[in-house]
């Protein structure tokens, strides 16, 4: 059989393929429509210490190569999370990771702190990169200072794997990364959405309510993969990479360019089973070729 788990931290992943948070609610939306044995791992919407109504509508836009979202990190809150949201999570087959953010640092921990003892969870990501809330959000991964003291409080309450997701809009996202790494991140996640906005011309108005939201889809690929790049050659734990990601020549592209995994986003809201999918050919081309996932992860050949 050709290898295709990864491990992050302490845990193994049957697979390198998960669903990134904010596509794929918490999972439940998607009983029936998909396989869970092969999605890697279920990164959950995000989970705040309170819950949260979300932004006003209009928070979604489609645009050319992608779409716009504003939506702002609705959920339920911790208390809820657990006792709603945990039940189904935990019957699933895939990893169980936890987007956790908070408006304070002292949120971030705090979350942590609620969920760690609570089973089914396999690890946490924390978001340092929503560009769509007043508060928190980007601000925590736009200063290196900030990010590694917020990821260094949160790695004194859990000993379970813990992944920065950063966002691209910052000058230098590597300084970010090393800064986490620093910290006790066991791995990084990127990109985030990229900071865009688009007008209606009839009525001379933005398209979001908050003017500005984030950009997802195929059009952000080609960002998502230099920054991934970079952050590979930045650091030395392990990038999980996000940005476009739609189809199986599009996974291998992030791998080859070091990531140990990929995040499949947008291409849920038109494929529920776009991950699945990318697994099982991941497993066929492994096959084909004779290749562990191993063999393809930094393979990328460069002159010179
Ligand atoms: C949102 O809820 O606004 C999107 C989530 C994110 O960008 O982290």
């Amino acid at each position: 059989m050709n290898e295709i788990a990864i491990r992050i931290g302490s845990v193994e992943f049957a697979n390198p393929i998960m669903v990134a948070s904010g596509t794929f609610g918490y999972a439940e939306e998607f009983d029936g429509l998909v396989d869970f044995r092969e999605i890697g791992a279920v990164v959950t919407k995000t989970v705040t210490l309170e819950p949260r109504p979300g932004n006003a509508p209009p928070r979604i836009y489609e645009t050319a190569a992608g779409m716009l979202n504003s939506i702002g990190l609705p959920n339920v809150g911790v208390k809820d999370f657990i006792d709603q949201k945990m039940p189904f999570l935990r019957t699933l087959q895939s990893r169980i990771v936890v987007n956790v953010a908070g408006v304070t640092a002292k949120d971030y921990v705090a979350v942590v702190a609620c969920l760690d003892s609570v089973p089914g969870i396999d690890a946490f990501e924390l978001n340092y990169s929503c560009p769509n809330v007043k508060q928190g959000g980007m601000s925590f991964s736009s200063n290196a200072q900030i990010a590694e003291a917020v990821t260094a409080s949160v790695r004194k309450e859990t000993k379970k794997p813990l992944i920065a997701k950063l966002t691209p809009n910052v000058t230098s996202i590597s300084d970010i990364g090393r800064a986490v790494e620093q910290g006790g991140a066991d791995a990084l996640s990127a990109i985030n959405t990229l900071v865009g906005m688009a007008v209606d011309v009839r009525t001379r108005k933005p398209r979001l309510s908050t003017i500005t939201g984030g950009l997802s889809g195929p059009a952000i690929k080609p960002i998502a993969l230099a920054k991934v790049y970079e952050l590979c050659k930045s650091v030395s734990i392990p990038v999980v990479a996000i940005g476009g990601i739609m189809n199986l020549h599009d996974a291998l592209e992030f791998f080859m360019v070091g990531a140990i995994a990929v995040q499949v986003g947008t291409a849920n809201f038109m494929n529920p089973g776009c991950a699945a999918e990318i697994t099982r050919d991941l497993r066929c081309y492994c096959q084909q070729q004779d290749l562990n996932l191993s063999d393809l992860i930094g393979s990328l050949e460069v002159d010179g």
